[in-house]
């Protein structure tokens, strides 16, 4: 048997950090059962001390989860490891993951600590880790841009403190794959007790290299690989699980490693991030893209119906692509339904099927199949945001050639219903104008995109947005067979998100 690479998902937690790509307790609890369902052996499911939120979030999935370890972030000082501990002690495995930074940059203009300072701080918290649990990862932030000797010597003084895992970053997505792949070489080399923890690393793609730089490590002997599904993350985003995942399973002859990642579940997984994020997949994306198995061309289209060898280097069944996907509509019973959706991972109480029957009636009658994505959205609709302020009751709008847009809506804010009607230069113009009027908010509109939920002339359309309130940002997302009412969902589920962010607002003394 080959040689494994441990699977670090980090998309609760530094995926979650991608601008406006916040999510509520229920969404992360639902994501972290997928992620379960995929086979990562580590889900980082927050950083608790940063708010309140995570705190419940990370504990919620730290007892509903069996299979993976349960990570929580940390940085060194005791009260973020007590935070982190808290979160994550009833969890079947718990990690707590600290770090530090340990480049001169960071300790000059950050930190403003010497390395000896840094030193000793990074072997404290690993020892007060360790009285917490047996399982502690380190990081050295920004460690691809630090003094490779000095890094050797806090990886060699924090495996003596007790950590089972080292892990170097390429915080700020600085490297390029060879200095990488000789810098793990190095530091694996001239650390003398690194046999005693698990080799880890941790990509960014500001340069578009993360996978490329994993990659390089991996064969540099790093065993355990940070990722986030669809490389979401700060900045450019993270290395992506599935293009790691799969480049050692389509290449195993050059890499003979293997991961438990179940890979018919990586198309899944990405669907329901980006259905949960609202951050949507660029259709060129490697692996998941809506294009990533289109053949185009009129010589390749005859080559693949010829062999998909020809053009294909993986099939895309293998990634949970699925093209015979089997379709409900509306004579399916609930038994059937209950047992698709047990399927897709949804364990409903006989309330909530109700919810869900009800409104999969109603999208029945409009659409005649109704796939996965489209489950997806009642689910998300009815049941993970059933505890949002907003609530989209009623919505009708006039619009054309001779008339001024207007639209009447209806909301429930809190439970209490209110109604209101307002013009603007266009139907969605005026469905915003009334939402903002009658919620009250002073949200301003930055990006609206509109595309199809699936293919067919009847699939729901799928509406983003991009609010900004007093300096919060978040995105919202709605799908509908009517365009409008998804703009409206959209604009709500934002305004929901912005909510969610000021009742747990995020500490920002350090970064993360
Ligand atoms: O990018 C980074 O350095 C991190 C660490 C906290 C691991 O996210
Ligand atoms: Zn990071």
């Amino acid at each position: 048997m080959s040689e494994k690479v441990i699977i670090f998902d980090t998309t609760l937690r530094d995926g979650e950090q991608s601008p406006g790509a916040s999510m509520n307790a229920a969404e992360k609890v639902r994501l972290a059962m997928q992620l379960e369902k995929l086979g990562v052996d580590v889900i980082e499911a927050g950083f608790p001390a940063a708010s309140e939120g995570d705190f419940d979030a990370v504990s919620q999935i730290a007892s509903k989860l069996k299979k993976p370890r349960v990570a929580a972030l940390a940085r060194t000082a005791k009260s973020d490891l007590e935070r982190a501990w808290g979160a994550v002690q009833n969890a079947a495995s718990p990690r707590i993951h600290t770090f530090i930074a340990t480049s001169d940059i960071h300790l000059q203009y950050k930190l403003r600590m010497s390395r000896d300072e840094v030193l000793a701080a990074a072997v404290e918290a690993v020892k007060y880790a360790r009285s917490f649990t047996p399982d502690v990862e380190f990081s050295a932030e920004d460690g691809s841009r630090s003094d490779r000797d000095f890094l050797c010597r806090v990886f060699e003084a924090v495996i003596d403190a007790g950590a089972t895992t080292v892990n170097l970053p390429d915080t700020v997505g600085y490297a390029i794959p060879s200095e990488f792949s000789e810098l793990v070489a190095y530091v694996r080399q001239h650390t003398p007790n690194i046999a005693k923890a698990v080799f880890s690393v941790h990509c960014h793609n500001d340069l578009g290299l993360a996978t490329a730089n994993t990659l390089a490590a991996i064969a540099a002997g790093a065993r355990q690989a940070e990722v986030t599904i669809n490389g979401i993350g700060e900045r450019a985003g993270n290395t992506s699980l599935e293009e790691v995942v799969m480049a050692l399973h389509t290449r195993s002859n050059r890499m003979p490693l293997h991961t438990d990642i179940h890979t018919q579940q990586i198309v899944p997984s990405s669907r329901l991030v980006s259905m949960i994020t609202g951050i949507l997949v660029q259709p060129n994306k490697a692996v998941v893209g809506a294009n990533a198995f289109a053949h185009e061309a009129g010589i390749h289209q005859d080559g693949v119906l010829k062999n998909p060898m020809t053009y294909e280097i993986m099939r895309p069944e293998t990634v949970g692509l699925n093209r015979n996907r089997m379709v409900l509509g509306k004579h399916s019973g609930r038994h059937a339904l209950r047992s698709h959706l047990k399927d897709l991972g949804y364990e409903l109480s006989d309330e909530e099927l109700n919810t869900v029957f009800t409104k999969f009636k109603q999208l029945a009658d409009k659409k005649k199949h109704l796939v996965d994505e489209d489950l997806e959205v009642i689910i998300s609709e009815g049941i993970l945001q059933s505890a949002d302020v907003f609530k989209l009751e009623y919505l009708q709008v006039t619009s054309g050639t001779t008339v001024l847009p207007m639209a009447s809506v209806k909301l429930s804010i809190n439970g209490r219903s209110v109604k209101g009607a307002g013009y603007g230069n266009g139907p969605i113009d005026s469905t915003f104008n009334t939402i903002v009027q009658l919620t009250g908010t002073e949200s301003e509109l930055l990006r609206f995109s509109v595309s199809a939920l699936t293919g067919g002339a009847d699939a729901q359309g799928e509406v983003t947005v991009r609010l900004r309130e007093n300096g919060l940002v978040a995105l919202g997302r709605g799908a509908d067979p009517d365009i409008i009412t998804a703009g409206a969902k959209a604009y709500i589920n934002g305004l929901n998100r912005l909510e969610y962010l000021k009742r747990h607002p995020v500490k920002t003394s350090g970064d993360v």
